[in-house]
């Protein structure tokens, strides 16, 4: 097919179908609240405690500026220049690589179908918060009463307390899809950020006053170097950085193709880029301060009242609730932020499965809501509900972030960069509108800098997670949720990726006359006018 005028006619009536952000703002809020989640509050703050505390920043920082930010742009100008999700910005880019884009959306939805568990288990513990319902025992509580984790093996014994708020979650979430880019994305976002950011900052004011809180920060911020020679660590700030930014698995992608033509999205980049790092660091000081006092009340040291992994927001917090005065006040912000964070984002990963199945099939936005949404609901609930559902939620999120996400980052990389050759062009297309211009060092960082670092990272993680089953559990629950799953996703991705696209879909990539200089700026930021 070629790209004529008929062409441009034909992709700007596919855009209007689409949809897009009314603005940048909105664009703007919704990356960020796309970004900051339940990586930022409730993973960053162990991740930064397990691998070196203030020793951590260090490579956190280097990750951030040579891989986050470069990725992040270069998510941004596939999406914007090719405008349309993923698989379908990847296929114009060059018709062979669209698979990558299908395996981006394959992790997204192995990701929304556990993090929505996790913030049902927020939703849960908000309400648990006023009452103090864990009693004297958090830990004895979230792992028996709450969750009912038995021995590690896959069970169909469903706990309702985990299902029912679960459920509720996938129906807001729903429910905001199938109103669409703006109407629900957009406005979901511009209702619940700045109300995220007020919750948040009270909570960590009111940490930072609370006796020992200084103890807490001086465990965070006290740097111990010889992490600096781990690889893991390094590997877990590259890690923390890619989900953390929601980076190179399709979500950047898939906002920057619903944002108008003229848009700038280099400054756009660094407004969401340092805001969501920003915040992890508020993140990590909250809770750090909270520790520090449950430290203090309990004469013992930081490092023995911050149980690590998982149980830092769900054991850790609720002993800070039951001491601290107006604990229940703490509870609210605390468990509320992480529902509203996690509930932004949750959206945006499962907006990459939903608008690429719109791309595919051509359909209307409350079909591709349901034919995505129906099915991993189902499979969220089926997984996560039962008795098994957080060992099995433990794997899967350290093999897709450790694996999932940072092979594919890398595979796009080097495949934009050395196989396709088209950095020069996505980064004229960011200069056209955006500043600070991207140039030589962009190029470099993205095709050299940030594809050597990733590469030394997963090999060295990589060896360690063969070398010693991780966390210990079972190799048949290694192999089917983690190492299956890295191994199964590209795999299903390079198949969707040889499906035929609807006769009339404009593979070509920009037409004559859509590039952002010329004045046919066709994503008004309408909602989707397509069939419903
Ligand atoms: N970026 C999202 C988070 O941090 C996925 O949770």
């Amino acid at each position: 097919m070629s790209a004529t005028a008929g062409g441009a006619t034909g992709q700007a009536e596919q855009e209007r179908r689409r949809g897009g952000f009314s603005s940048r703002r909105v664009f703007i809020l919704a990356a960020i609240g796309s970004a900051v989640g339940l990586g930022n509050i409730w993973r960053f703050p162990y991740v930064a405690y397990e691998n070196g505390g203030g020793a951590f920043v260090v490579p956190y920082l280097v990750a951030l500026l040579t891989a986050g930010l470069p990725f992040l742009l270069l998510d941004y100008a596939i999406g914007h220049r090719h405008r349309g999700s993923a698989p379908l910005s990847f296929a114009r880019l060059r018709r062979g690589t669209e698979g990558l884009g299908w395996w981006q959306v394959g992790i997204c939805f192995v990701i929304a179908v556990y993090y929505a568990a996790v913030i049902a288990w927020a939703l849960r513990y908000t309400f648990f918060s006023l009452d103090e319902a864990w009693g004297d025992d958090p830990e004895g509580f979230f792992f028996g009463e709450f969750l009912q984790a038995g021995d590690v093996q896959v069970t169909a014994d469903v706990v309702p307390g985990v299902l029912v708020p679960l459920a509720l979650v996938w129906v807001a979430v729903l429910l905001i899809m199938a109103l669409g880019v703006q109407r629900g994305i957009g406005a979901t976002s511009l209702v619940f950020i700045p109300i995220l950011v007020l919750a948040f900052v009270a909570l960590v004011v009111q940490a930072l006053l609370l006796p020992g809180a200084g103890g807490g920060l001086d465990a965070l911020f006290t740097p111990d170097w010889s992490a600096l020679a781990s690889a893991p660590v390094w590997a877990a700030a590259f890690g923390q950085i890619f989900f953390s930014l929601s980076i190179g698995f399709g979500i950047m992608i898939t906002y920057a193709s619903y944002v108008g033509r003229r848009e700038d999205m280099i400054g756009s980049g660094l407004v969401v880029g340092f805001s969501n790092s920003g915040f992890e660091l508020l993140a990590g000081i909250g809770v750090f301060a909270a520790l520090g006092f449950m430290a203090q009340a309990g004469g013992v040291p930081v490092g023995e009242v911050a149980s690590d992994g998982i149980g830092l927001a769900f054991i850790a917090f609720p002993t800070i609730i039951s001491e601290a005065p107006a604990g229940a006040l703490i509870g609210v912000l605390f468990f509320g932020s992480l529902v509203i964070a996690g509930i932004t984002s949750l959206v945006s990963v499962i907006e990459v499965v939903i608008s690429a199945v719109r791309d595919k099939l051509d359909t209307g936005r409350l079909t591709a809501t349901l034919l995505v949404g129906v099915p991993a609901a189902v499979l969220s609930l089926v997984l996560f509900s039962t008795t098994s559902g957080i060992y099995v939620l433990d794997v899967v999120d350290h093999f897709v972030n450790q694996y999932g996400i940072l092979i594919v980052a890398l595979v796009s990389m080097l495949v934009v960069s050395w196989v396709l050759r088209a950095l020069t062009r996505l980064g004229d297309h960011l200069n056209v509108h955006g500043r600070p211009r991207v140039g030589a060092g962009w190029r470099v960082l993205t095709s050299l800098v940030a594809p050597v670092g990733l590469a030394l990272v997963l090999v060295f993680a990589l060896r360690d997670d063969l070398t010693a089953p991780y966390e210990d559990y079972p190799a048949w629950l290694l192999l089917v949720f983690g190492w299956g799953l890295v191994v199964a996703l590209p795999l299903v991705g390079f198949l969707l990726g040889r499906l035929p696209w609807r006769p009339g879909t404009h593979l070509d990539g920009p037409p004559p006359g859509s590039d952002p200089e010329t004045p046919s700026d066709v994503t008004s930021g309408t909602d989707e006018g397509g069939r419903r």
